[in-house]
Parts: C-alpha cells; structure tokens; sequence
C-alpha cells in the first residue's frame, strides 16, 4: 500500500500540468484566436490566469486567454465593457453554438464539448476556455468587470511574480499545496464551491502559506485550511494593487456558509491525520480520497 507521504506526492503531481495538455491549450487557444480574427483586430493573445502561473487544478476548466485588442477596437474601450463581451458571445456563438458559450462578467466561456470521467480525467484535454477580452493600459491591462459596468484594471506578470515568490519561500510547494485545496474547492460533494472565485483561495495562500515549508502535505493543508477558516471574512485586495477586491463576491452569506463547510473541513483533516497517526494507512487514505475527490490515489 502507498504511505501517505507518497499519497500526496502522487496527488500533487497528478494535478500538475503535462505537456499533451498543455499542447491541446496552445492548439484551442489558436483556434479561438482564429476565430475572433474574423471579426476583430487582435494584436496579441496569451494564455494567463492561473493556468499559466501552474496553479489551476483538475480537470482543466475555465483556461482564461487573453485577447489583446488591437487599434481597430479602440472605441470599445469607451463603453461598457457588456459590449465587448456581448459582441465577442456573438461570435463565438454563431461557431460554437448556443449551448457552447457563455457569457460571464468578465469573459465569454467556450466549453468544448470533453467529457470528464469520474476520475476527474479528460484524456488530456481542455474543458473549457474564457476568452477575456484586454486593452494595454500602460504597463497594466484592463478587463471587462460586468458587476461594477467599468473596465478593470489587472496585471497578469504581478500576480505571476507574486505567487513565483511564495513558491520559492515554501521550498517549491506552495503552488502545490494551492492546486489541492482549488481542487478540494470544487468536490462535487459541495454542490457549489464555498470560495468564489477560486482565486481567493490562491490570495490567501500568498498571505497564509508562510514561515517556510513544515515537510508535510497534511501539516500544511491543515494550517492552511484552518487560516481559511479564520480569515475567509476578511477584504482580500488584487495583489497586484489594480482591480477589485478579489473576496468581492463573498457576500455574508456565501461567507457564512464558507465558515461552516470550512469547519467541518477542519474536523476532518483532523480525523484523516489522527487514522495515519494511529498506523490505520487504508482508512487514513480513503478519508483523504473523500475529502478531496478522485484525483487523491488509492493506492
Ligand atoms: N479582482 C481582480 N483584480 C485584478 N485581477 C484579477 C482579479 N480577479 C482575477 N484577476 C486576474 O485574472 C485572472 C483570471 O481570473 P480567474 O478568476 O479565472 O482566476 P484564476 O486565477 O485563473 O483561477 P481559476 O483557476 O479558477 O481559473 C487571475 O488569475 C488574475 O490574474
Ligand atoms: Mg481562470
């Protein structure tokens, strides 16, 4: 039987990106940039969020390009960015189809049509791409940001160096250790996720996740999960200082109810720590298969 230490090595790198996945990204983003080009002048596109920083989880959803729009789409950076982003569903819709895309607050979703199986396995495909429309703005860009009507500022290469920095303080662990609790974010059992939008998780991380690695995936994903606990009601700023308050979207509600999901998070992580204390190696692992979901091995 695999120990536990082992268990967890497994489980970070099988939600590590490998090269067919990202092969088929470069080829969707190409295809959706094909596409636009059409009807848009694109003066530059790039796969960004966290795909490309390495901290997206499994299976591979919501991968977010960047559309950088050229001199010719100047005009739409004076009014709503709901224009852009209507304009840019229409596209895509009348190639994908209706079903297909999706219009968001800050990006037009293409969803692919993969199946995921229930090992949360997609034969090394992309799921789904959020196009996100960009302007250069400076050294920034700016982003639709639907739920205030304004163009938001943000800056991909901040948020890249910062959680760059918070990996190399925790021995090459941090971005692993964040993967994991985006994937335990969005178990099935939750229904919905009780952190929205999964980027706080990775805020937070570059705040909580300190003091250096301890040596141990469960020690650390206690204290983190305990931190989340703690903190998850407070205001959490883009890092990089330009858009809106990333917890913005944590209404009481959703925070009320993160705090409950959260403690039983916390009683559990205890439970699965104390079976792997005891020597109970099989119960141990299945406590922490349920916890996070399929990905976490068996064996
Ligand atoms: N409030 C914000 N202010 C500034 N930039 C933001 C903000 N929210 C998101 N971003 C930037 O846009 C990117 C894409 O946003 P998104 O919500 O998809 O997060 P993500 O980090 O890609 O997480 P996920 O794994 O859920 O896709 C982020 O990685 C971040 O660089
Ligand atoms: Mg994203």
């Amino acid at each position: 039987m695999i120990t536990l230490p082992d268990a967890f090595k497994k489980f970070k790198s099988s939600l590590e990106l490998n090269e067919k996945e990202r092969t088929n990204a470069s080829k969707r983003q190409k295809e959706v940039r094909g596409h636009l080009e059409d009807a848009y002048d694109i003066a530059d596109s790039f796969l960004t969020g966290s795909y490309a920083r390495w901290t997206k989880t499994k299976p591979l959803k919501d991968v977010d390009i960047f559309f950088v729009l050229g001199d010719g789409e100047a005009h739409y950076r004076n009014k709503h960015p709901d224009v852009i982003l209507t304009d840019f569903h229409k596209t895509l819709e009348d190639v994908y189809g209706r079903d297909a895309v999706k219009k968001q607050g800050r990006s037009v979703g293409v969803d692919f049509g993969v199946v995921v199986d229930s090992d949360d396995n997609t034969d090394f495909r992309v799921v789904s791409v959020d196009a996100v429309p960009a302007f250069v703005d400076g050294d920034n860009y700016v982003i639709p940001n639907n739920s205030n009507g304004k163009w938001m500022g943000t800056n991909p290469k901040i948020h890249a160096d910062k959680a760059v920095a918070a990996h190399q303080a925790f021995s090459n662990e941090w971005k692993g250790l964040v993967r994991m609790v985006k994937y335990w974010n969005q178990n099935e059992r939750h229904d919905e996720k009780p952190i929205k939008p999964s980027f706080l998780i990775e805020v937070m991380a570059m705040e909580c996740l300190h003091g250096g690695w301890g040596g141990s995936h469960d020690r650390e994903i206690q204290f983190f999960f305990a931190t989340l606990r703690d903190r998850i009601h407070e205001d959490w700023p883009d890092p990089a200082g330009l858009g809106s308050p990333v917890s913005d979207r944590m209404d009481s509600a959703m925070i009320a109810r993160a705090q409950r999901i959260l403690d039983t998070a916390n009683k559990d992580i205890a439970h699965a720590i104390d079976l792997g204390r005891k020597g109970k190696n099989g119960d141990a692992l299945k406590a922490w298969r349920v916890f996070f979901g399929p990905k976490f091995p068996r064996s």
